[in-house]
């Protein structure tokens, strides 16, 4: 495939580029009205993920609209549960609810391993449509939840502050916890071998709730999950972003994956020490900073720019952008990351 602009491939290979690559996690969905005409001409956001083509017209419009670097298939973290026999509904206001969740031997009986081609097919026709309307104008990035995250929804049922049920079943049942972890690994790497077969140039692992576990927990319940789908996936650039995980970024330094996504509570300097030179890091402005005017918007994005001169680096938020921030802001944080020298 001929890019028209493959900036971020070669940063996330740390290969020379000629600027700074920049998009933005969450960058398709409801901080653009097209976005949300779209999502209005169906029932709601499960019905849009699953008809390919309107879940490849709203991965494009960022690109078109905002002019960021990469686009991002439209789907959720939420489609492997899913496709693993524990369905996910959409609450308007509230997020994910799962009907049914994991607390027992019993129920981890009523799942299976999900085969990424079969069982999630509207993902991967999306892919293929998406592939073929971008035309090489800037790759595509795939996605998965790490498998812990996808864990703590599973048995929680919802979006939580503390997931502490989640938390329990690790002190209760490891063991059973365990394999609810493996199934959810080999599931993961089927699904993103899939979608690097239909077109996705580079998959990024979202470890969202990283930070609600301590660091030896964190070890043993998701680093080395995460570590099997990194060894597991030769084929593209990997990308891992685990929110809070501040203890382990040492230890993210040494995983077979090319860049580690920083959120804003890192410090820059710090993380490239312990993570080292050989991998790209992504990030990390405070996604609240898009709420200043412009001036502030420019000065902040610089000021994070100029922290990351140097060395290998991807553009983007700390975390994903917030639903109300304005579009307009969004375009000037992206400008000024294709203006800085
Ligand atoms: O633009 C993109 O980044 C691509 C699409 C994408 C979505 N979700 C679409 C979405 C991606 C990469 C995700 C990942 C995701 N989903 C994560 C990891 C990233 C993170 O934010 O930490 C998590 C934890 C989820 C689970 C999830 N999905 C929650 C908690 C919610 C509700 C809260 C919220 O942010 O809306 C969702 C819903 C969701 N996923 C929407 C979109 C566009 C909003 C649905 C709508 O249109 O109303």
């Amino acid at each position: 495939m001929q890019f028209q602009n493959d900036l971020l491939l070669r940063a996330a290979k740390g290969e020379k580029v000629e600027r700074t690559p920049v998009w933005l996690m969450r960058q398709a969905g409801r901080i653009l009205p097209e976005y949300r005409a779209v999502r209005e001409s169906v029932s709601g956001f499960i019905e849009l993920a699953q008809t390919p083509e309107l879940a490849a017209e709203v991965t494009i419009q960022p690109v078109d609209l905002l002019g960021v670097d990469a686009a991002i298939i439209f789907s959720d973290i939420l489609v492997i549960p899913e496709a693993m026999g524990l369905p996910y509904e959409m609450v308007e206001k509230r997020g994910p609810w799962f009907p049914n969740t994991v607390s027992s031997a019993a129920d981890l009986k009523n799942l299976r391993v999900a085969d990424g081609a079969n069982d999630l097919s509207y993902v991967i026709k999306a892919i293929e449509i998406t592939k073929k309307e971008l035309n090489g104008r800037v790759p595509l990035i795939g996605f998965a939840g790490a498998p812990w995250t996808i864990f703590a929804y599973m048995v929680e049922g919802s979006g939580s502050k503390t997931f502490s049920k989640a938390r329990a079943m690790l002190y209760r049942e490891p063991k059973l916890s365990h394999q609810l972890l493996q199934m959810i690994t080999d599931s993961t790497i089927n699904y993103l071998k899939a979608q690097i077969k239909a077109g996705a140039d580079l998959v990024q692992i979202f470890d969202s709730w990283a930070g609600i576990l301590g660091p030896e927990q964190y070890d043993e319940f998701s680093l080395q999950y995460i570590a099997q789908i990194c060894d597991a996936i030769q084929e593209v650039p990997k990308t891992v972003f685990a929110k809070g995980a501040f203890f382990a970024r040492e230890a993210m330094g040494k995983l077979n994956c090319d860049t580690i996504g920083l959120d804003w509570n890192m410090g820059i300097a710090e993380s490239r020490k312990m993570i080292g030179a050989d991998k790209t890091l992504q990030g990390n402005l405070d996604p609240a900073a898009l709420y200043g005017n412009p001036e502030q918007v420019r000065k902040t994005t610089q000021n994070m720019m100029e922290q990351f001169k140097g060395s290998r680096h991807i553009a983007n938020l700390g975390h994903g952008v917030y639903p109300d921030i304005d579009p307009e802001m969004v375009k000037v944080f992206i400008q000024s990351v294709k203006d800085f020298q």
